[in-house]
């Protein structure tokens, strides 16, 4: 999408669903959205539970009644576990919404790893500021397998451990090595600072990857993703998905993507994901995604928005 066409939906977005005018209105709006998303949860639920109920399958039905809180896994991830750095150092290049935005999308990285059998460390670096403020507030303090530091990447790791994901690399993440350390810029800046994660690392010699987007899939948009996005394809491979697999799964329909001629099993298999029971490997972060992905939109940005904003 060109840059016009952006700045054309963006403001059509903005006729139909005007920006809050005062905080009282922005919080008004954040808690009707929430509701709604709540709402359709409970039916996202109960459908679960009649489908369930229809194929008689009682531990399904029973886990589902359990509640998703509880069939959370709240353990730490274990000693030698795969490490998801989030460097966290460009505050400064972000409006106030963009940092909530950043906020809630590390927040809805920890649901999700909660949400995988194997899960990973997250390492925050650069970690201060507002985002250390908003996440206080969220009592990141307490949530297992998170762990903060105040230090740059370059400073707070082993750098030969590091692989600094990056859309502009040249070398293409293929798959996995726990003993790395992979790496996520924590911005979210409407491709204004195009670049700037990969020459960070680059100035600061560590090893760069980038997803390997273009060559599974045909985008009709850009090939940079949210935080949250690139999190899940980490975490999918993590656990075993192919790399085809990996990247339905995390990349929303609405993105505009299909898969190319291997990848088309997964492309129609993320369909019925999302539409209903699936995997649960696969399923879980799809689901908690899709309706958290309209969550951290409420106070950063809309879909289109959030779409121009990676
Ligand atoms: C919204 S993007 C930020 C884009 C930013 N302009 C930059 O310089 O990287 C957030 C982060 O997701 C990761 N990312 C996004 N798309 C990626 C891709 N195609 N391959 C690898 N990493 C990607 C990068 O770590 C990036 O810093």
């Amino acid at each position: 999408m060109r840059g016009s066409q952006r700045d054309f939906i963006h403001q059509l977005v903005l006729i139909i669903n005007p920006l809050p005018q005062s905080r009282d209105e922005y919080e008004a709006k954040r808690r009707e959205k929430r509701k709604v998303n709540k709402g359709r949860a409970k039916e996202r639920l109960a459908n679960e539970i009649a489908l369930a109920e229809e194929a008689g399958d009682e531990d399904k039905i029973k886990e589902l009644r359990m509640g998703k809180r509880r069939r959370r896994n709240r353990k730490p991830p274990e000693q030698g576990a795969l490490r998801v750095g989030f460097d966290c150092q460009f505050e400064h290049l972000m409006s106030e919404r963009e940092v909530i935005s950043v906020g809630r999308q590390v927040q809805c990285c920890y649901h999700h790893n909660q949400e995988f059998q194997k899960q990973c460390w997250m390492m925050l670096s650069s970690f201060g500021g507002d985002l250390q403020n908003r996440l206080e507030k969220a009592n990141y303090k307490h949530w297992p397998g998170v762990v903060a530091n105040p230090n740059r990447f370059d400073q707070a790791f082993k750098k030969e451990d590091v692989v600094y994901l990056t859309a502009e690399s040249e070398n293409t993440l293929e798959e996995i090595d726990q003993s790395k350390l992979y790496m996520i810029g924590a911005i979210v800046d409407r491709n204004r600072e195009k670049g700037l994660c990969h020459q960070l690392a680059t100035d600061a010699s560590v090893q760069t990857a980038r997803l390997p987007i273009s060559e599974h899939m045909e985008m009709s948009t850009r090939v940079v993703i949210t935080i949250d996005q690139v999190f899940q394809i980490v975490l999918q491979l993590y656990n075993g998905a192919t790399m085809t697999e990996a990247l339905a799964a995390a990349m929303p329909v609405r993105k505009g993507w299909e898969m190319k001629e291997d990848g088309e099993e997964a492309a129609q298999k993320e369909t019925v994901d999302q539409d209903s029971a699936a995997e649960p490997k696969l399923k879980g972060a799809t689901e908690q995604h899709n309706a958290e992905q309209d969550s951290a939109s409420q106070g950063g940005a809309t879909a289109e928005e959030k779409e121009a904003s990676s």
